[in-house]
């Protein structure tokens, strides 16, 4: 274990906003991970834990000990009916990890191409594209307890999933780090393609049967087509959930736009459009110094370069006065925000 003083993660979170962290390592494997936080507690630093990077707003100083999970893992552990059931270690690649199932003939991930990050963050928010979500296939999650050092493997009813949320993300859940899961994914072919946006693609295409490839190729393509490159333009995704509302709140906002996009939940509450009411409240494409709403999605931020913490504060606190002044809605945001001290900004 190779722990680095001072290291600049300006690199490693996708936003690309400037950060030094206290201390760096990368964990290879679970028993790394417990020397490395024995070090932390005799340093009395806090640890936080970086995937890729892809979800997280960084404070321009970590003083804490920051890990970098390179855990591998993808293998077929079992078959179940029509499951096949595949171990998978919290430092694959998300995007490269949907690829080799689908090579290995273990469908359903094929919705979920594209997505930055690791494998181990992907529970955490719940991942979920074009009509499809992590929590319906993972069958369990391993993690570690940063106090105690125990292991433990939680079902998925434990991680009690839900639109871009799980127990990881709440105080109980943020004392664990996860170090593997196990998906049961389809052993046959079973195309989801519900989404309206991923239809139309694949018609497009002429395609009318397709197979799991065919609709992991038309994902990659719209997300090439609709979400800006975090490599020409810095950014961490969707940077803000889309509000779920009442039934009535949903029917009075309609009244007043008529053209609102509303998408029914199964508790008959509604999901509007985050990206929408950004855009109808003037800021899709806006900039505020060097951070901006993206031309290309309005629920993307972007970093025009050289941004800090404070000015993406200030952007999200703009958007957010802007939809609610219109709207009454207050919109939340998705990526983890981290102060000094590694905890977690709400
Ligand atoms: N829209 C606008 N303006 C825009 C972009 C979109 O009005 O600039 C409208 C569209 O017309 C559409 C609606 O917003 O009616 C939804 O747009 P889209 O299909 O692009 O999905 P989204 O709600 O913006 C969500 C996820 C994405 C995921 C897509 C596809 C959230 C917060 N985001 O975005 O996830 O890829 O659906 O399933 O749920 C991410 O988490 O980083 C991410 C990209």
């Amino acid at each position: 274990m190779l722990i680095l003083p001072r290291h600049d993660l300006s690199q490693l979170n996708t936003l690309g906003l400037a950060c030094t962290a206290r201390a760096w390592c990368q964990i290879q494997s679970t028993e790394a991970l417990v020397d490395a936080l024995q070090w932390a507690d005799a340093q009395q630093l806090p640890v936080v834990v970086l995937g890729q990077g892809s979800n997280v707003l960084l404070p321009p100083v970590l003083d804490a000990l920051v890990l970098q999970i390179a855990i591998p893992a993808c293998q077929v552990i079992g078959r179940d009916g029509d499951r096949i059931r595949v171990k998978v270690g919290a430092g694959e690649n998300w995007h490269q990890l949907v690829e080799k199932t689908l090579k290995m003939g273990c469908f359903g991930l094929e919705n979920l191409a594209l997505i930055p990050g690791l494998a181990g963050a992907a529970p955490v928010q719940n991942i979920g594209a074009y009509g499809v979500e992590l929590a319906d296939f993972v069958s369990s999650v391993t993690c570690l307890n940063r106090l105690t050092l125990e292991a433990a493997e939680l079902s998925r009813q434990q991680c009690t999933f839900a639109y871009r949320d799980s127990f990881f993300k709440s105080d109980a859940g943020r004392g664990w780090i996860i170090t593997d899961m196990v998906l049961d994914l389809w052993q046959q072919a079973q195309v989801n393609v519900t989404y309206g946006g991923l239809s139309d693609e694949l018609q497009r295409n002429g395609i009318t049967e397709p197979e799991p490839w065919q609709v992991k190729d038309a994902v990659v393509a719209i997300r090439r087509r609709k979400l800006p490159d975090p490599i020409e333009s810095p950014n961490a995704g969707s940077f803000f959930k889309n509000p779920v509302v009442s039934a009535e709140k949903a029917g009075s906002l309609l009244k007043k736009w008529p053209q609102m996009p509303q998408y029914p939940q199964p508790n008959s509450s509604l999901k509007l459009a985050a990206a929408w009411l950004i855009e109808a409240a003037g800021w899709k494409g806006k900039s505020l110094g060097p951070v901006a709403m993206s031309e290309q999605q309005a629920l993307v931020l972007v970093n025009r370069g050289g941004a800090t913490l404070d000015d993406v504060l200030d952007l999200e606190l703009a958007v957010q006065s802007a939809v609610d002044t219109m709207f009454g809605l207050r919109l939340e945001r998705e990526p983890l925000c981290y102060r000094l001290d590694g905890s977690i900004i709400s």
